[in-house]
C-alpha cells in the first residue's frame, strides 16, 4: 500500500488529507472512499484517462483508494493528481520513498495536464507541511506562504520525471512583501467640490474604520464621493494581505498572474443582489460581497432599495466580522470585517430637507421609504451624515480642494497609532474598543463628559449611541494628535449621530 500527502480548504481553511491507494487482485475497478461527494465519479474517470495518456501503464487489477480523515466532507478535484501518482507508485514506476516528504495537490486534464486549483494559498499557508508540488499556474500564489517550498510542475508527466530525478524543478523564488503605498485608483477626492463635512466623516470613517450612512439629494455627490474611498485607504500588512488573497483564491477571483493582493478590496454590489450574493453560500459554498470586502470597503449605493432580507444578513458581520454558511451537515465560516459604506436619498423623490427643491412625498410616503432600512441594521452604523446638494458657486469654484494623497497621510498616522495602542488586543481599531476598553482608552476630560451627558439627555441618545459617540470622538482625538478626548472632539462626534433624531424619530 501507498500512502500520498495532500489536502484541501473549507472555506479559507487547510485540512491535511492521507491518499491511501492499494491494488490487489480483483476484477478491474477503482474504487474511491471517503470522497461522498459527485467528483468522485469523475475523478475515476480522469485518473484513468490522464494516466493513460501521459503513457503510463494502468493496473487491470482492483485498485482501493482511501481518502483519511473519512468523517470530514471533502471537495473538488484537487486529489486526482495525488491519487494518480499513488497508482504509479504502486506499480513501482516512481518511486514511494520519495513521495512521503512532499504534499501533492492538482486537478487532472484528460490528456495529463495539471490544472489550478482555487484556494492554493489557503492551502499552503494553513499547513505545516514544508514541500508542495502543485499546478504551475498555482505556484506564485502558493509560495506566498514564507514557509513552504513550491515545486511546480505542469503535468503528471513531469510530475513524474521530476520524482525520478530527470527532470530537475526549480522551487519557486520567495519575494519579500513590499508594504507598497501607492495610491489606489486614478480618482482623486480633490474632484469633489464643497461637501467638506462629508469628507471630513469619510476620512474619520476610514481612520477609525466607523461604518457610515450618507444622506442626501440625488446629484449632490454621495457615489462620487464613496468611490473615491480606495484612494485614501491605509495599506496593508503582510497578515491582511495574505487573509485577503486567500478569500480571492477561494472565489477564483486572483485572475491570470495570481500574487498577493495588494490594494483592499472595494466592492459595490447591486441593489438587486439576493441575501446569497452577499452574504454567501451555494452548494459548494463561496464568499459572498461581504467576505469579499473583508479588509476593505462594502459600498452601498440606494441603500433602501436593497431587498430586506439581503440588508438583514449584514447584521451577524457587523457585529462579529466574520460570518458563518451552514449547509445540510457541515458550515464554513469566512472573515466578514469591512467598512460599510451607505448612501441613500432621504425620501422617494430624494429632496427632503433639500433647500433647493421642494419635497412632493407625502408622510406616509417618506416613512415607508425609511422604514426599509431596518432599525437593527441602521443601529449598527456609526456616523450618519447629510450630503446636501450643492450651490451654482460652490459646483464653478476654482478653490483648490485637498488631494486624496494627503489625506490618506492622515488617515495612516491614524491607524499607525490605533495599532500601537491595541498592540496587545485581538483587534486594531477605534470601532472594536470593547466597552471596557473604552473606559480605558476614551474617557474624555471634564467638560467633554458634561457635553456627553446633556447630550444624551437632549437627543435622547440611546445606549449603543453613547459608546458610539465616545468611539468616533476617540478618533477624533487620535486624528488631531491628542492622547486625552475634549469637548471639542465630542462635539464633532455627536454631529454625526443627529440624524438619528431627524430622520428616524
Ligand atoms: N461635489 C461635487 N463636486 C463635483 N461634481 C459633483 C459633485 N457632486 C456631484 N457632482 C457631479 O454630479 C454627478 C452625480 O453625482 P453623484 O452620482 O455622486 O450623486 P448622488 O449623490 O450619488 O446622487 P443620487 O442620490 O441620485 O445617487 C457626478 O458624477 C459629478 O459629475
Ligand atoms: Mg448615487
Ligand atoms: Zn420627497
Amino acid at each position: 500500500m501507498i500512502r500520498i500527502k495532500s489536502a484541501f480548504a473549507i472555506g479559507i481553511h487547510a485540512f491535511p488529507v492521507d491518499i491511501e491507494v492499494d491494488i490487489s487482485n480483483g476484477l478491474p475497478q477503482l474504487i474511491v472512499v471517503g470522497l461522498p461527494d459527485t467528483s468522485i465519479k469523475e475523478a475515476r474517470e480522469r485518473v484513468r484517462t490522464a494516466i493513460k495518456n501521459s503513457g503510463f501503464p494502468f493496473p487491470p487489477d482492483k485498485i482501493t483508494v482511501n481518502l483519511a480523515p473519512a468523517d470530514i466532507k471533502k471537495e473538488g478535484a484537487a486529489f486526482d493528481f495525488p491519487i494518480a501518482l499513488g497508482i504509479l507508485a504502486c506499480q513501482g514506476v516512481v518511486p514511494s520513498e520519495k513521495l512521503s516528504a512532499l504534499t501533492f495537490l492538482g486537478e487532472l486534464a484528460l490528456d495529463g495536464t495539471l490544472r489550478p486549483l482555487k484556494g492554493a494559498i489557503a492551502i499552503t499557508a494553513g499547513l505545516k507541511n514544508h514541500g508542495f508540488v502543485l499546478p504551475a499556474d498555482n505556484a506564485g500564489e502558493a509560495a506566498l506562504a514564507q514557509h513552504a517550498t513550491i515545486y511546480p510542475v505542469k503535468s503528471l508527466r513531469e510530475a513524474v520525471e521530476f520524482l525520478l530525478g530527470d527532470h530537475p524543478v526549480e522551487p519557486v523564488k520567495k519575494y519579500p512583501y513590499e508594504n507598497k503605498t501607492c495610491c489606489q485608483g486614478s480618482v482623486d477626492f480633490s474632484e469633489v467640490r464643497g461637501q467638506q463635512t462629508a469628507k471630513r466623516a469619510l476620512e474619520i470613517a476610514v481612520a477609525g474604520n466607523h461604518k457610515i450612512l450618507m444622506i442626501g439629494p440625488p446629484g449632490g455627490g454621495k457615489t462620487m464621493l464613496a468611490r473615491r474611498i480606495p484612494s485614501i485607504l491605509s495599506p496593508m500588512d503582510f497578515e491582511e494581505a495574505l487573509e485577503i488573497t486567500k478569500i480571492q483564491s477561494i472565489s477564483g477571483l486572483l485572475g491570470e498572474r495570481p500574487g498577493l493582493v495588494h490594494e483592499r478590496p472595494f466592492r459595490s454590489p447591486h441593489y438587486t443582489s439576493s441575501a446569497v450574493a452577499l452574504a454567501g453560500g451555494g452548494t459548494d459554498p463561496r464568499p459572498g460581497e461581504m467576505s469579499l470586502a473583508h479588509g476593505g470597503v462594502l459600498f452601498l449605493d440606494e441603500f433602501p432599495e436593497f431587498r430586506r432580507d439581503a440588508l438583514e444578513t449584514l447584521r451577524g458581520p457587523l457585529e462579529d466580522g466574520c460570518i458563518t454558511i451552514s449547509r445540510a451537515k457541515s458550515q464554513v465560516t469566512y472573515p466578514a470585517h469591512f467598512l460599510l459604506v451607505a448612501a441613500m436619498n432621504p425620501c422617494p423623490c430624494g429632496h427632503l430637507g433639500d433647500s433647493r427643491k421642494q419635497c412632493r412625498c407625502s408622510l406616509g410616503q417618506i416613512r415607508k421609504y425609511q422604514s426599509k432600512v431596518s432599525g437593527p441594521v441602521l443601529d449598527r452604523i456609526d456616523i450618519h451624515i447629510e450630503v446636501p446638494s450643492l450651490s451654482f458657486q460652490t459646483l464653478t469654484s476654482q478653490e483648490p480642494a485637498e488631494s486624496s494623497a494627503v489625506i490618506r497621510e492622515r488617515v495612516c498616522e491614524c491607524r499607525k497609532l490605533q495599532r500601537s495602542r491595541y498592540r496587545l488586543r485581538s483587534y486594531k481599531t477605534n470601532s472594536q474598543m470593547s466597552p471596557r476598553d473604552i473606559k480605558e482608552f476614551a474617557t474624555p476630560d471634564l467638560q467633554g463628559r458634561k457635553l456627553i451627558e446633556m447630550a444624551m439627555k437632549e437627543l435622547h441618545l440611546s445606549a449603543r449611541a453613547y459608546y458610539k459617540v465616545l468611539k468616533i470622538a476617540r478618533t477624533i482625538g487620535d486624528l488631531a494628535g491628542c492622547e486625552q478626548i475634549q469637548s471639542e472632539h465630542i462635539a464633532e462626534a455627536i454631529q454625526y449621530r443627529s440624524l438619528d433624531r431627524q430622520w428616524w424619530s
